[in-house]
C-alpha cells in the first residue's frame, strides 16, 4: 500500500512549514504557528472526501480503534464478533478495552459472513466490528442491515480501505464509527497515524477529547479546558499530519495507477483456468491496493506463493502461513499472553480461544495470495511480472 512510493516536494513543503513555526503539537500555540493547523486542515478534508460530518485524527490506526470503542461504549466484558482475517491490532484494541472477541467466520469477500454473523449474534453481543481487508470491501449493505435489525453496534476497522466505496459510499461511513490508519505502508501514510469517522457529534466529541487526557478543546487557555471524561494520550504530531496531508491531496492519483496496474495483471490471470479471485460486492469501488486470488487447494497454493517469490515476484502474500494476519498464528492471542492481567480474564470467564475452529475460514484462506498492487511498476515492468506469474501459476497446476 504505497502512498511512500511517491514522496515528493508536495510532502517536503507540508513538513517545511510546521518546522518554520516550531509548533508541533496539534493543539494550541495559537500565535507563534501562524494559521498552520494541519492536523485540522487533514480532518476537514479527510472528512469532505469520505462524505461523512466529522473525522478525528490519532496517532495510529490502532488508536482509532480504541477510540471509536470507547466513544461507542465498548468496554469490559461486552462481546464483539470479529472476523479471523485482519491484523491482530483489531484483536488487541478491543482486548485492552476489556472487551471479548467473538471470531466469526468470512466469506470470498475476504470479511466477516452475512450468514455466520447472522448465526453468532446473541443477546449479550454489542458491536460487529468487519474489517476491510486488502484495500476492498466486505458485504457492508448485509452486515448494515443486519446490525440494523438486531440492534447492535457497527463499527468498521476500514485501517487498509482508504479510497474504496460501496456504491459510491466510502468504507468507514456505514457504521456508528469507522477507522482508518495511515502507518508506513498504508496508501496515504503520515510515517504514523489513523483516523475515526463518525456522523455522530456525541461520537466525534467523546472521541476528540479521548483521543487527548478528555480536554474538550474549548476556549484557548489549555489549562483551563474542561475534562468530562478520562482519557489518554492518542494524539497525531502536526509533522506526521502534515506528511498525511500531502499524501492525502494524491490519493486520487494513486487510486487511478493502481486501478489500472491491478486490471492489467488481473486480465492476464482471468485466462488461468485455476485462478479465482477474490469476491467484490463492488468491483467500481475496489481501491486496487491488492490482488487478491484463489488456487484450487492449500498446498498448490503454499508451493504457489514461494514459487512467485522464487521467480522474483515481490510481495505476493500468502496469509494463512503469516504470523500477523490470520487467527490460524496467532499463538499469543489464544493464549492471551500479556505481562500483566487482562480485563477481559477478570470481568468475564475468558473464551478458550485455543479451541475456536472456522473451517470455513480456514478452507478460504489456505488458498489466498494477496499481492500488493505498486504504483511505480512501468507498464514493461508489469507486462515481465504477468509472464512470470503465469509460468508460475501454470506449472503449479492451478
Ligand atoms: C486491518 C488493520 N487494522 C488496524 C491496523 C493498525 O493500524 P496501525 O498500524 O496504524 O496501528 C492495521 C495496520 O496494519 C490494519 O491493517
Amino acid at each position: 500500500m504505497p502512498g511512500f512510493e511517491i514522496f515528493g516536494d508536495e510532502e517536503r513543503q507540508q513538513v517545511q512549514e510546521v518546522l518554520e513555526t516550531g509548533v508541533l503539537m496539534r493543539y494550541g500555540f495559537d500565535g507563534a504557528r501562524k494559521g498552520r493547523w494541519k492536523a485540522r486542515e487533514f480532518e476537514t478534508e479527510l472528512s469532505a472526501k469520505l462524505g461523512v460530518k466529522y473525522c478525528h485524527l490519532c496517532s495510529s490506526g490502532t488508536a482509532a480503534l480504541s477510540v471509536a470503542l470507547a466513544a461507542c461504549g465498548i468496554g469490559a466484558g461486552d462481546q464483539v464478533i470479529v472476523p479471523p482475517f485482519t491484523f491482530v491490532a483489531t484483536i488487541e484494541s478491543l482486548l485492552m478495552a476489556g472487551a471479548v472477541p467473538v471470531f466469526v467466520d468470512i466469506d470470498e469477500s475476504l470479511g466477516l459472513d452475512p450468514a455466520a454473523v447472522e448465526a453468532a449474534v446473541t443477546p449479550a453481543t454489542k458491536a460487529v466490528l468487519p474489517v476491510h481487508m486488502c484495500g476492498a470491501m466486505v458485504q457492508i449493505d448485509r452486515l448494515k442491515a443486519l446490525c440494523e435489525r438486531k440492534g447492535v453496534l457497527l463499527i468498521e476497522d476500514a485501517c487498509q480501505s482508504v479510497g474504496a466505496t460501496f456504491k459510491g459510499k466510502a468504507m468507514g461511513s456505514f457504521g456508528k464509527m469507522g477507522c482508518f490508519s495511515f502507518d508506513p505502508v498504508k496508501t496515504v501514510t503520515c510515517g504514523e497515524g489513523g483516523a475515526v469517522i463518525t456522523d455522530d457529534p456525541k461520537l466525534y466529541d467523546l472521541a476528540q477529547a479521548f483521543s487527548d487526557h478528555g480536554h474538550d478543546h474549548v476556549g484557548t487557555d489549555r489549562g483551563l479546558e474542561k475534562h468530562a471524561i478520562l482519557g489518554t494520550n492518542f494524539r497525531i504530531s502536526e509533522l506526521n499530519a502534515a506528511v498525511g496531508l500531502a499524501q492525502l491531496r494524491k490519493l486520487d492519483q494513486m487510486l487511478t495507477i493502481q486501478r489500472r496496474n491491478k486490471a492489467m495483471i488481473k486480465e492476464a490471470l482471468t485466462r488461468i483456468p485455476g485462478v479465482t479471485f477474490r469476491s467484490l460486492p463492488d468491483p467500481q469501488g475496489d481501491s486496487a491496493t491488492f490482488l487478491s486470488f484463489f488456487l484450487p487447494e492449500e498446498e498448490k497454493t503454499r508451493q504457489a506463493a514461494k514459487a512467485l517469490a522464487q521467480a522474483g515476484v515481490d510481495s505476493c502474500f500468502y496469509w494463512y502461513d503469516n504470523n500477523w494476519h490470520y487467527l490460524r498464528q496467532w499463538d499469543h492471542i489464544k493464549t492471551l499472553s500479556l505481562p500483566a492481567k487482562l480485563g477481559i480474564g477478570l470481568t468475564v470467564k475468558a473464551p478458550d480461544y485455543t479451541k475456536v475452529k472456522l473451517p470455513q475460514s480456514d478452507r478460504i484462506m489456505g488458498r489466498l495470495i494477496s499481492m500488493q498492487i505498486k504504483l511505480s511498476w512501468s507498464e514493461a515492468q508489469i507486462a515481465q511480472r504477468v509472464e512470470k506469474m503465469v509460468a508460475v501459476l501454470q506449472k503449479s497446476g492451478a
